[in-house]
């Protein structure tokens, strides 16, 4: 981890007009990064003391029930309690009154996931969040790009993650990144993602200046993992980040001539393909559909994969369901009607700005098909 990633780092932040960029060797890692990082007691060196913010053991993180496993696992790993709550099947994405009636005394965070390229709606969420004095980290491992109201998403809370694993917006092969305009914070990850030691710090000479007893190349100051990117995975991303507008502006070209040759199906209830939310541009990682019925999904599934086109279920389904969560403390709140029709009638099949004209229209002809 040297000038490359420093480099990638600052291309980042430029990109998405903020103070601090931290990358790190995967999207999952900079959840763990998140949480890690808000749960840790005091680190007076970078600042960060008398810490009445800090997410405590037991403290309630309200997330998604339709997300990635790697929203959810940092947030138990980091001794604190997931609170799923609902999303709507048509949009995939929590909604703002699902987070409100969720709220409990034990309330430290709000997670909102901005699903496949889609975005909650964050204004509302921005509000509660203020109102409760609540940390608001943004899961946007699967909407770099995505703007709403003009505002990049990522950027409206205190905190934003990102992946770069292959098939998202820009890929460093493995990587992911870590916003925040809080200096003090941004230290910190610069901090635990490498051992706790001091090498990477911004502030490191003003640090190591405390601590004149030890040598100053290896000085460690607090707990830590090791989630370093290498060179390789920067050198990526570096080209990848000044393609991300032309990246995300073929998938929206992309999404509105499906839509546009899916017209009759979508008039006559075929299927629902995913609706944008207000104020949103949509920068579509997928197509994603909802069937009528589970049975329907499946053929179609089935007709889809024979025809050479991959399908994926929308993302992991309803996480509530899932085997892992028999042995994970959590909360459920309110019903999960949203995730589980997700689950049970949802899948999507892949899209790229490098599909060619005949890969989309490939799909077009196949989905018609089925339906004739
Ligand atoms: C919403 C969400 N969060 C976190 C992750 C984890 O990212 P990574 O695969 O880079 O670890 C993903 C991965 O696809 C994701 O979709």
């Amino acid at each position: 981890m040297a000038s490359q990633c420093a480099q990638f780092e600052e291309a980042f932040a430029a990109h998405l007009g903020v103070k601090n960029a931290i990358f790190v060797n995967s999207g999952s890692s900079a959840n763990l990064l998140a949480f890690f990082a808000l749960a840790n007691a005091e680190c007076p060196a970078v600042g960060i003391s008398g810490n009445n913010k800090r997410l405590r053991p037991g403290a309630e993180v309200i997330v998604p029930a339709v997300t990635w496993s790697t929203t959810i696992w940092p947030i138990v790993q980091a001794g604190c309690v997931p609170v799923l709550v609902d999303s709507d099947p048509e949009t995939l994405q929590m909604d703002f009154r699902s987070v409100e009636a969720a709220i409990s005394e034990r309330t430290a965070a709000i997670c909102p996931v901005h699903v496949l390229g889609n975005a909650v709606i964050m204004p509302s969420l921005l509000d509660i969040a203020r109102q409760n004095k609540l940390w608001l980290i943004e899961d946007t491992c699967e909407a770099l790009g995505t703007r709403q109201n003009g505002k990049m998403v990522g950027t409206f809370g205190d905190i934003g993650t990102f992946s770069f694993f292959f098939s998202h917006h820009i890929t460093t092969i493995e990587g992911g990144m870590v916003i925040t305009q809080d200096d003090d914070l941004a230290e910190l990850f610069r901090c635990m993602r490498a051992h706790g030691w001091t090498r990477h710090l911004r502030r490191r000479k003003e640090v190591e200046a405390q601590y004149p007893e030890i040598d100053p190349r290896f000085l460690f100051i607090n707990s830590g993992f090791n989630l370093r990117p290498t060179e390789l995975n920067a050198a990526f991303g570096i080209h990848q980040i000044k393609k991300l507008e032309g990246f995300n502006k073929r998938r929206q070209e992309i999404a509105k001539i499906w839509i546009n040759a899916f017209r009759s199906l979508i008039d006559n209830k075929s299927f629902v393909p995913m609706r944008t939310t207000p104020g949103t541009e949509s920068t579509w990682f997928g197509f994603p559909i909802l069937c009528e019925t589970r049975q329907l999904r499946d053929r179609l599934q089935r007709h889809l994969e024979t025809n050479g086109i991959e399908t994926r279920p929308i993302i992991c389904g309803n996480l509530a369901r899932q085997p892992a969560f028999k042995k994970i403390p959590h909360r459920i709140a309110g019903e999960l009607n949203g995730a589980d029709q997700v689950m049970d009638r949802g899948l999507f099949w892949g899209s790229h700005p490098l599909m060619s004209d005949a890969e989309i229209e490939h799909v077009i002809q196949t989905v018609k098909r089925f339906f004739q």
